[in-house]
C-alpha cells in the first residue's frame, strides 16, 4: 500500500504533463509535437517541436501558438514549402528560431516565408532543394528569404540536391541581391559541390557578414570578391580543391587584415590539395609574414606524384627546418 502512492503521484505528474502540452499546443493539428518552454541556447524560451513525426504537409504551421520562440520542425517528408506556411492571421513577432532541416524539401514555393521580421537564425540544413530551369519554379525565387528582415544566421549546409552547383551558385547571387539580408552574421554553405560563382560578387549583398563558411565543396581558388565584405573576420575554405593561391589572392586577404583592419581575418585552409610547386613557395613566404591567421598551419600540406608515389609535405616541418635547407628542399620543384 505504502508503495503504491510513488506510482500514483508519478502517474499524475505525467499526465498534468501530457495535459500541458496539448493546451500549450493549442490545436489538434500539431498533436505528437512539444509545445511548451524549455531551456534552448541558454535561454528559457518557448519551443514547438515537431521531429520526426512523419508530416508530409505544413498545414498545422499555420496554427502555431502566438508566443513561439523556437520552431523546429525537422524529420519529417515535406517535398515543397507552399506559399505562406504560416498562414495570413498569425502574429508570430515572437519567433527567432526556425529549425526545418532533413525535412526532404525539394521546392520553396516564393513568399514561403510570411511573418518571420524577428526571425535571427534560419536552418535548412540537409535538404534537397533543387533548381529548375524554368524561372519562378523551385528555388528560382530571388525573394525567398526576402522577408527576414532580422536574419542574423543562414543555415544551408548539404540543403540542396546534387549536381546544381552551377545553377545554385547563380541562384545564390540572386537571392543575396533581392533579399535585403541587411543583419546576415553567418552564412553556412558547406557540403553543396559548388565550384564557381558566375558572379564573383556573390556575397557582396551581405554587409554585415562576419563568418562564411564556404567547407566541403569543390571551390578551385579565391574566385569570389571579399574584399567588398568589410566585416569579415572568418573564411571557411577547408576540403575544397584549391591547388594553389595567386599572388593576387594572397593580397586580397591581407586586405582583410592590419594595416587595413583593426580586427585580423581568420581562414582555414586545412584539407585542400595544394601543389608543390613554384605557387607553395609563395604561400610559405606569405604565411612568414601575413597579419591574417590561418588556422590549424601544422596540417596544410602539399602534394605532388613524384616517381609515381604521392608526396605529401607538411609546411610546418618545412617551416621549422632552417631556411637554407627548405630553400633546396623547394627549388626542387
Ligand atoms: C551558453 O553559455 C555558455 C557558458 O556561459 C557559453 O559558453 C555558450 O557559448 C553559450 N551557448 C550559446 C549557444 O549561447
Ligand atoms: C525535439 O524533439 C526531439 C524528439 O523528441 C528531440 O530528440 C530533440 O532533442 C528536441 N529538440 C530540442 C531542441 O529540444
Ligand atoms: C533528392 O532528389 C533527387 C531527385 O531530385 C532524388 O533522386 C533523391 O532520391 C532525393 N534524395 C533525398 C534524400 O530525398
Ligand atoms: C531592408 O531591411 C532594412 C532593415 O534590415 C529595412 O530598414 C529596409 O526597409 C529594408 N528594405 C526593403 C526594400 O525591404
Ligand atoms: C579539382 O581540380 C582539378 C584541376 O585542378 C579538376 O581536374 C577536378 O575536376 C576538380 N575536382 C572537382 C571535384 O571539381
Ligand atoms: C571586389 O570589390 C571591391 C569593392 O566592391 C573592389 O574594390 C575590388 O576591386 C573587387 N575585387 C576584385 C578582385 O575584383
Amino acid at each position: 500500500m505504502l508503495l503504491m502512492k510513488p506510482c500514483i503521484s508519478l502517474l499524475l505528474v505525467s499526465f498534468l504533463l501530457i495535459e500541458a502540452r496539448v493546451d500549450k499546443c493549442g490545436t489538434q493539428l500539431l498533436e505528437g509535437c512539444f509545445c511548451g518552454e524549455q531551456f534552448y541556447q541558454n535561454e528559457t524560451m518557448f519551443v514547438v517541436n515537431c521531429t520526426g513525426l512523419g508530416f508530409t504537409t505544413t498545414d498545422m504551421l499555420e496554427q502555431l501558438p502566438e508566443e513561439t520562440e523556437v520552431l523546429i520542425f525537422t524529420g519529417n517528408h515535406i517535398s515543397t514549402l507552399e506559399t505562406n506556411i504560416f498562414g495570413d492571421i498569425v502574429d508570430l513577432t515572437m519567433l527567432k528560431y526556425i529549425d526545418m532541416s532533413n525535412n526532404g524539401i525539394r521546392d520553396i514555393k516564393g513568399k514561403a516565408f510570411h511573418h518571420v521580421l524577428g526571425v535571427e537564425r534560419l536552418i535548412l540544413n540537409h535538404n534537397n532543394i533543387s533548381i529548375s530551369q524554368e524561372y519562378e519554379k523551385n528555388f528560382h525565387h530571388p525573394r525567398v528569404f526576402s522577408n527576414f528582415n532580422s536574419l542574423r544566421e543562414l543555415h544551408l549546409t548539404n540543403a540542396f540536391a546534387d549536381n546544381t552547383d552551377a545553377a545554385l551558385a547563380d541562384d545564390l547571387h540572386d537571392i543575396f541581391v533581392n533579399s535585403n539580408l541587411t543583419k546576415l552574421y553567418k552564412l553556412h554553405l558547406e557540403q553543396n559541390e559548388i565550384r564557381n560563382f558566375r558572379d564573383e560578387r556573390v556575397f557582396c549583398d551581405l554587409p554585415e557578414l562576419h563568418d562564411l563558411h564556404l567547407g566541403d565543396n569543390n571551390i578551385p581558388s579565391l574566385n569570389f570578391n571579399i574584399t567588398c565584405l568589410s566585416k569579415l573576420r572568418y573564411l571557411d575554405l577547408e576540403d575544397n580543391n584549391i591547388t594553389k593561391f595567386s599572388q593576387r589572392d594572397l593580397d586580397t586577404f591581407d586586405m582583410l587584415a592590419q594595416p587595413y583592419r583593426s580586427e585580423n581575418l581568420r581562414i582555414q585552409l586545412e584539407g585542400n590539395p595544394f601543389r608543390c610547386d613554384s605557387a607553395i613557395k609563395n604561400l610559405y613566404n606569405w604565411l612568414h609574414k601575413t597579419k591574417v591567421i590561418v588556422r590549424d598551419l601544422d596540417r596544410l600540406e602539399c602534394h605532388q606524384a613524384k616517381y609515381g608515389k604521392r608526396y605529401i609535405m607538411n609546411l610546418k616541418i618545412l617551416q621549422n627546418r632552417d631556411k637554407q635547407k627548405y630553400h633546396k628542399l623547394l627549388w626542387c620543384f
